[in-house]
């Protein structure tokens, strides 16, 4: 596993923009196949989208040639409510950039058959050709996606129930009224985001700082499951210095010794 710690959010943020342009642009080059990356929401991927919206805008890449899949949507919330992931999804970057209506995928959180929407979710993945690059936050335990504790980590998308914790932090979108969060939601598995051939895991500030430590250090476990990176070929973690604040101080130091190496 890879760990890149930039001083502050907007720098790590930018880093992963980058490495998401510069994977596609390294795609196009050598290939017509679309470039398939897995999204996330929340307040940390904000400024990796807007400034991969700088960078289309700039013509510093095209998402064209792009299908993406989100990884994660509340269940039974109307499509445009503005707390849906599918709202977020349009706000924060489908509405500015040039990725085709017809490429974009969200799961439908109000299908009248849940289960055979997953499953149909998990086929046009591969049909698509599976993940190139999966672009992931984290909740404040350990959660990747809506894989809360104790979901397995050969977990594929499917329905699942938020925790206790969850709805807490997530209540601060819904007025901070705990009830009127959704209580399920749809999600893809640990193994679907472990599927992609390059996962980006982006963490930032304090309250992150537990998992992160938990999940970089600590053993691979289904409490953290954003853990399950340890068991990935190609997975980068990206931290701001708040969210690397629980790391050990070697651990710490190492992570920016290999990185100054490898700048080299
Ligand atoms: C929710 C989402 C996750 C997201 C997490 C963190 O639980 N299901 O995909 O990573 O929130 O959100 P934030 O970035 O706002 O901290």
């Amino acid at each position: 596993m890879k760990v890149i710690i930039r001083d502050n959010g907007k720098e790590a943020s930018l880093w992963v923009a980058h490495r998401i342009a510069d994977a596609i642009n390294a795609k196009a080059k050598v290939s017509d196949k679309p470039f398939v990356i897995g999204f996330c929401t929340g307040s940390t991927p904000l400024d990796t989208y807007a400034e991969l919206i700088r960078m289309v805008k700039a013509g510093e890449v095209s998402f064209k040639n792009v299908i993406s899949f989100n990884m994660d949507e509340y269940v039974g919330i109307p499509v445009d409510h503005p707390e849906s992931y599918h709202s977020f999804m349009y706000h924060n970057l489908f509405d500015h950039i040039d990725e085709p209506k017809e490429n974009i995928h969200i799961l439908d959180g109000n299908a009248p058959d849940l289960a055979a929407e997953c499953e149909s979710y998990e086929r046009k993945i591969v049909e698509a050709g599976g993940f190139d690059l999966f672009f992931g936050g984290i909740g404040e335990d350990g959660h990747i996606a809506f894989n809360e504790p104790f979901s397995s980590l050969q977990s594929r998308t499917r329905v699942v129930t938020l925790t206790e914790d969850t709805l807490r932090v997530n209540s601060r979108f819904f007025g901070n009224d705990m009830n009127k969060v959704p209580k399920q939601a749809m999600s893809v598995g640990v193994a679907t985001v472990l599927s992609a051939k390059e996962v980006v895991i982006l963490a930032l500030g304090p309250k992150k700082a537990r998992a992160i430590k938990e999940s970089i250090e600590g053993p691979m476990s289904h409490m953290v499951t954003v853990s399950a990176l340890q068991n990935h070929p190609d997975g980068i973690i990206v931290l701001d210095d708040d969210a690397a604040g629980e790391l050990k101080v070697n651990s710490y130091r190492y992570f920016k010794a290999v990185e100054a190496a490898e700048a080299r």
